[in-house]
Formats: structure tokens, C-alpha cells, sequence
């Protein structure tokens, strides 16, 4: 039997609700066809929007929604997605997706969806493909008081007089990949140029500046652009990485599919989903060396399992689709743990991607859209949000075959505790222990747990998995089923 204690006293940070966050890009099926239909469809929508979407992505308290890219930001002219003739333009995608660019989503669209579902919005800003003075006029187009310019008598004729809330904006995306293929030294000295400007509109109208940062484990990015950004730049506010668990297998040197569930490819899965830790921890020392830690913390604006194409519904048709079974649900619970357990470093995190894309939420197509494990795991940590992060000890906790991953904080009189059982083959016993504070022993929890690893949610069967709430004795050891997801919610007495 395991033990996991709970440290009343040994308080991490306030996770910030941003960690909770949400990333959509004009890729694949993301926005056409996935949150948004049209206005004319007979699906049923919101202004646009899919309706039934709208509903259950406001129940999981959305913090932040990133958009309109990934790559697709570095060729965004957000011209193009404002007023009535809207042009129809190649995607970045469009090489490898057979979607062109229609642009009836825009600024007011999605800010429309993300004031539906009471979600705040980070903006990925094009540095690679129009100049500093474009980035400013879009700022400018979207915060401008009413009435105030030019650009915000634009902004009202097509149909917003208000300025847009718009709390963060990402200065380029990917640049050492497809933004640019830059240096780190070169983008940090981009970061100057184009922040300066960007900069000028956030100091009166509000808004954090977030650096585009490192691809995974690439240290020597956040060296190059936190050594650039210390001597000079003081207008940043946070520096993003990308973190994707796509593992291969080391025999047929392909990627496992996303339903395999084998003994390699799961705790292969497992092992690169738990390395998102040591980044955490490395990427954050780094920046403390440069003394930035302050003006760097980070925001993990891309993760998730990145499996191969076509095991979605639409078997290949919407670019990088996927399913999502309980391995990513386990992989899910994994990374918000770990997220809750470096509070201190991270300010943010979201989810690649919400629709029909990688580790989505949704899988949506025609009349149907269902939910995806990894919905539930959202939910069921949501309360989580703004609590106080407190330190979790699992004791015995080194087999990865048997390891629990644990968090939990403290909000409003309870404590919330999550739990993923990493292993495929083994239930395990855990008695939980809070010391130093007094409380109900009995408890209810939110089990996601299924007998098959790779069960996931179909159209024919939306339902295939989806938590249960019970009650358990905590004076008794709890038994987590194999590749379990577990949210307790315990009060003080
Ligand atoms: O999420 C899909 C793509 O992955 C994004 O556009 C890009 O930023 C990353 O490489």
C-alpha cells in the first residue's frame, strides 16, 4: 500500500486559472466545421457557433482561449478577418490540409465566442509576415476606447463600439520552426523591435506581452533569448514553450498510433509526458539565472499527445484528428498535477487543441459533437483554479509501472486532490493523509475509469467513458483501478 500526504502547512502558490487554458487555430477542423457552423446552419448554434460546444465548454470554466495560431498566426492579416468582403486566402496549412482560409471568422467572432463561453483571450501576434506598425494597428483596432480614433470608428461600424478585453497577446509563434526558422538571438532582437511598439498600446490600454519561447527541452533557446531580453527589454511578461508527447516506437520507428495501448507505447507515453516537469524546472532555472524569472514565467501555450493522423472521426480528413482514449485522460491528469505542483513557475498552459485537433475536447462533425476523456479530466480538476497549491508526498512512488501522480490545493474550506494512476495493469491500494488540520473523512470523488486502456468516446457511443461520483472513507485506503483518473473533494472539519 501507498500513502500520499497532503501538506496543510507546505503551500506551492495560487495556481493561476490560466493554467486551465485553451488553444484554438485555424488549422484542420478546429474552427470550421468544429466551434463554428455558420450562422445559416441547421446545426443548431450561438451566432455561429455550435451550440451544444458553447454549453459544455462554459461548464468547465474555460480561463483562457488562445487563438487564431500556431503556424497559422504567422500569416495572419487580421484585415482579412474584419467587415463584410472577406477574402478567401491559402492557409499555412493549406499544404498539407485541403481547407482554404474563408476568414468568416475573425476578430468579432471569436471574440463574441470567447465572451459566450466567459473565457479571457490570448492573441498569438504575426512577427514574421507584416511589420511592427500592422501589429499596432490591430492592438490599437481591438483596445482603442470607443469612439476614441480611427481605428476604433472601424472597429464600431462593424458592430463593437466597446474596446475588446484582451489581457495577453504572444509576440510570434514558434520562431525557431515555422516562425521565421530564426535564432534565438535573432528573435530575441525581433522581440525588441516588435514589443516596443506592442508595448506602447498594453502600457495605456493593459495587456501582457508573452516572448515566444523554446521547442521542449531546447535550453539553449531560453539561454539565447533571456541573456538577449536581461541586458535590454523589460517589456515581456511571461515566455511561452511547446511541449507535445508523440513518442515512437523503437522498432518500426513510427509513432504509436493513438489507441495503442500496449505496454511500449503506454508507459513511453507516460515517461514523455512526465518530462514536461524537468523542462518546467529548466527552462524557469534558466531564467532565474538571468535574473528574468519575474518578467519569464512561464506560459506551456501548446501540449498534448500528438498521435498519428486518421484515427478520428473523420479518419484523416481533418488534419491532425485524433481520438482520445484513457491514455490521454491518464496523460491529461498528469500534466495538470504536475502544472498545480510548479504553480510558482507557470502562468499559464493550454491545451493543443480544443476541437478535433491532437489532445482535443471536442470531436465535432455535422449534427454530432461529443466529449473526450480529456473534457473530463478538465472538469473534473476545474475547481482547482485560483485555489492555493499545496505540496503532495506519495510515498514508494518511483516504479513508473505502479506510480500515482498527485496534486492538490485548498479553496473555500476544501481541499481538492487529483490522482492518475499511471499504471496499465495494476489497481492500487492509497491511504490519503491531511496532517496538521482536522477533516471529513467522508468524501466524495469523481472517478474516470474504464476496464480497457483505449476506450474512448465514439458518435455511436459518447458515453463510453464518463466520471462517476462516489463516496469514499478516507480512514480506509482508497483502491485506484489501473490508468485511473481520481478528483476527491475533501472538507474541513
Ligand atoms: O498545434 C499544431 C501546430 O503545432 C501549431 O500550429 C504549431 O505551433 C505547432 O507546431
Amino acid at each position: 500500500m501507498k500513502k500520499l500526504h497532503v501538506l496543510y502547512h507546505d503551500r506551492i502558490s495560487t495556481i493561476a486559472p490560466e493554467i486551465y487554458g485553451h488553444f484554438s487555430e485555424h488549422i484542420g477542423g478546429v474552427i470550421y466545421d468544429g466551434i463554428w457552423v455558420g450562422k445559416d446552419s441547421p446545426i443548431p448554434n450561438v451566432r455561429g457557433f455550435r451550440k451544444d460546444l458553447v454549453k459544455k465548454f462554459k461548464r468547465i470554466k474555460p480561463a483562457v482561449l488562445r487563438w487564431p495560431g500556431g503556424c497559422f498566426a504567422e500569416t495572419y492579416n487580421w484585415r482579412d478577418g474584419i467587415g463584410k468582403d472577406r477574402p478567401t486566402r491559402l492557409n499555412w496549412w493549406t499544404p498539407y490540409d485541403h481547407r482554404y482560409e474563408s476568414n468568416e471568422v475573425g476578430t468579432h467572432e471569436f471574440m463574441d465566442f470567447c465572451e459566450m463561453v466567459g473565457t479571457k483571450a490570448y492573441f498569438a501576434m504575426n512577427i514574421t509576415s507584416i511589420t511592427p506598425m500592422q501589429a499596432r494597428e490591430w492592438m490599437e483596432y481591438c483596445l482603442a476606447p470607443k469612439g476614441s480614433t480611427t481605428l476604433a470608428l472601424e472597429r464600431e461600424r462593424n458592430g463593437r463600439a466597446e474596446p475588446f478585453d484582451i489581457p495577453y497577446w504572444g509576440v510570434g509563434n514558434e520562431n525557431w520552426g515555422g516562425g521565421g526558422n530564426m535564432t534565438p538571438e535573432f528573435y530575441a532582437l525581433e522581440y525588441r523591435r516588435f514589443s516596443t511598439l506592442m508595448r506602447n498600446i498594453t502600457r495605456d490600454l493593459g495587456g501582457t506581452l508573452i516572448a515566444g519561447g523554446a521547442d521542449g527541452k531546447d535550453y539553449n533557446w531560453t539561454h539565447g533569448l533571456a541573456k538577449v531580453l536581461s541586458t535590454s527589454e523589460k517589456h515581456v511578461g511571461g515566455m511561452s514553450f511547446h511541449y507535445y508527447t508523440g513518442v515512437k516506437d523503437p522498432l518500426t520507428k513510427k509513432k504509436y498510433e493513438a489507441l495503442d495501448c500496449s505496454e511500449s507505447a503506454w508507459y513511453a507515453t507516460m515517461e514523455k509526458a512526465e518530462g514536461i516537469e524537468d523542462a518546467i524546472k529548466r527552462h524557469y532555472s534558466i531564467a532565474q539565472a538571468y535574473g528574468m524569472e519575474d518578467k519569464l514565467k512561464l506560459v506551456i501555450d501548446e501540449w498534448g499527445c500528438w498521435h498519428p493522423d486518421g484515427s478520428g472521426p473523420t479518419k484523416g480528413y481533418n488534419l491532425f484528428e485524433q481520438q482520445s482514449s484513457m491514455k490521454d485522460a491518464v496523460v491529461t491528469a498528469l500534466h495538470l498535477n504536475i502544472f498545480n505542483n510548479h504553480s510558482d513557475k507557470i502562468m499559464m498552459a493550454n491545451v493543443a487543441q480544443l476541437c478535433n485537433n491532437i489532445h482535443c475536447l471536442f470531436l465535432a462533425n455535422k449534427e454530432n459533437c461529443i466529449t473526450t476523456p480529456t473534457y473530463h479530466v478538465f472538469d473534473m480538476f476545474k475547481e482547482h483554479q485560483g485555489a492555493l497549491a499545496l505540496k503532495t508526498v506519495a510515498e514508494e512512488n518511483d516504479d513508473i509501472t505502479e506510480k500515482i501522480s498527485s496534486s492538490a490545493s485548498l479553496k473555500d474550506g476544501k481541499f481538492l486532490i487529483t490522482l492518475a494512476n499511471l499504471s496499465l495493469e495494476k489497481d492500487v491500494e492509497l491511504s490519503v493523509d491531511v496532517p496538521g488540520i482536522s477533516v471529513d473523512e467522508e468524501a466524495e470523488a469523481s472517478v474516470l475509469s474504464t476496464e480497457k486502456a483505449d476506450a474512448h468516446n465514439t458518435f455511436a457511443e459518447p458515453e463510453a467513458v464518463t466520471p462517476q461520483v462516489v463516496f469514499v472513507d478516507l480512514s480506509k485506503p482508497l483502491t485506484l483501478k489501473k490508468h485511473s483518473v481520481t478528483a476527491i473533494t475533501v472538507k474541513i472539519k
